[in-house]
């Protein structure tokens, strides 16, 4: 969610004190997150803990004296792109399905000009109970959102729905408002990690590809809509759930599956290391240690991105490039020689390049510069790629035309 803008809004309930996390998610996720207080919320959770973990002030007062020319519950509402209520007390809930105004956080809900979202928290009974039912009802009714709460042991001794969704489940839904059908039907060809070419039975070459990039973008492209086909190398974190992933080990096996999945894939996003050199020749036993110096002759892999047949410009290809050095001379020469419509530069750094959890890109188009990020979260990367490949006009035809 790199760059949206979440609005907050945590009312009175014993819930509040999952909200300090939900904040952290949605700031790690790449949100920006503004937060308001009703007085009660206070009282359970001090405004500083949502202040530091959002990194900035809470609003909570209708009536504090503004630098700003413009009038806070209007400025919140437009600034925001989602609003979440969470935790949505009862007495929050029937205020919003009445459109009652007299704080700043209920002010904010009936001026609001985005999708809002209600996560509600309370007692079974109240849950269970008829006005909030009929106040639910009213506010999907208007179009609110309203992410159901769980059942299980309550914090009041009791047992049954009213427990608020899991703040990592309000992430999730929050997210997919954002991406939902960009990527309807285009089917995304990712590859990952890194690859290992054999000098004998128990030794090979590699790199310290990790996998995580190609990982997040994988699950990103998932998130937006679209069937994911991943197929990667060794890695060192566990891949997401997409609609097919394949493991490879050598360079070789990289090219021939992805020379296989390429012609029916709309989009491929090669962001395997894949292996520049192989031996020569692979020793059939192990190798034995011997006074001599030993060299191993490597001989270069099919460079499997150059290779692919290009004809059907209809595809878009991307391609990544890890470099010591940022040159837009070099980004381009590669992205025209290997032939990929964007290619996605990284340089190695202490928080950049392989094995990181950070990462720091810029990306080009085949007229030069399109994007670039500072040094942020993989998840991040990965949407600020697909942000620009939603953009691509092959890319919004054919999923208009598949929608
Ligand atoms: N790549 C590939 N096949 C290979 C090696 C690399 O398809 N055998 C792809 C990578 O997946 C990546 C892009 O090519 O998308 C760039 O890889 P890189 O190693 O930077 O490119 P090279 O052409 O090997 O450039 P250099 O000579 O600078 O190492």
């Amino acid at each position: 969610m790199f760059g949206k803008r979440v609005l907050l809004i945590v009312t009175g309930g014993i819930a509040a004190y999952k909200s300090a996390l939900l904040t952290r998610l949605l700031v790690r996720s790449g949100a920006e997150v503004r937060v308001v207080m009703t007085e009660a919320a206070k009282r359970f959770v001090t405004p500083l803990t949502f202040e530091v973990l959002s990194g900035n002030p809470v609003a909570d007062d209708l009536f504090a004296p503004h630098t700003e020319p413009e009038i806070e519950h209007i400025e919140l509402s437009v600034w925001a792109e989602r609003i979440v209520v969470a935790p949505a007390t009862a007495d929050f809930i029937a205020k919003s399905a009445l459109g009652i105004a007299d704080d700043l956080a209920s002010t904010t809900i009936v001026s609001s000009r985005c999708p809002v979202y209600f996560a509600p928290a309370m007692n079974q009974a109240m849950w269970r109970s008829p006005t909030t039912k009929r106040n639910i009802e009213t506010l999907k009714r208007d179009g609110r959102f309203v992410i159901e709460p769980g059942s299980g042991d309550l914090a009041c001794g009791e047992e049954g729905p009213g427990r608020m969704a899991e703040p990592g489940e309000i992430v999730d839904v929050i997210e997919s408002s954002f991406g939902r059908g960009e990527l309807q039907g285009i089917r995304v060809l990712v590859t990952g990690g890194r690859t290992e070419e054999e000098i004998d039975p128990v030794r090979y070459i590699s790199n310290r590809s990790s996998g995580k990039t190609a990982f997040a973008i994988a699950a990103e492209a998932k998130r937006r809509g679209a069937v994911v086909e991943l197929i990667h190398g060794p890695v060192d974190v566990p891949p997401p759930d997409v609609d097919a992933a394949r493991e490879v080990r050598s360079a070789a096996q990289m090219a021939r599956a992805v020379k296989r999945a390429f012609p029916k894939a709309d989009i491929l996003i090669m962001a395997a290391a894949v292996a520049d050199f192989t031996p020569e020749r692979k020793s059939r036993g192990k190798m034995k240690r011997g006074e001599e110096v030993v060299s191993i002759r490597l001989k270069p892999t099919t460079d499997i991105l150059a290779s692919l047949n290009k004809s059907d410009k209809t595809k878009v290809v991307v391609g990544f490039a890890l470099e010591d050095e940022e040159s837009d001379r070099k980004a381009m020469e590669k992205l025209k020689t290997k032939g990929c419509d964007y290619l996605v530069f990284n340089r190695i750094g202490p928080d950049t390049g392989f094995s990181t959890d950070t990462n720091s890109v810029v990306i080009y188009g085949r007229r030069g510069r399109i994007a670039s990020t500072p040094i942020v979260s993989k998840r991040e990367i990965a949407s600020v790629i697909l942000d620009v490949l939603v953009k691509d006009k092959r890319i919004r035809q054919k999923s208009n035309e598949r929608k």
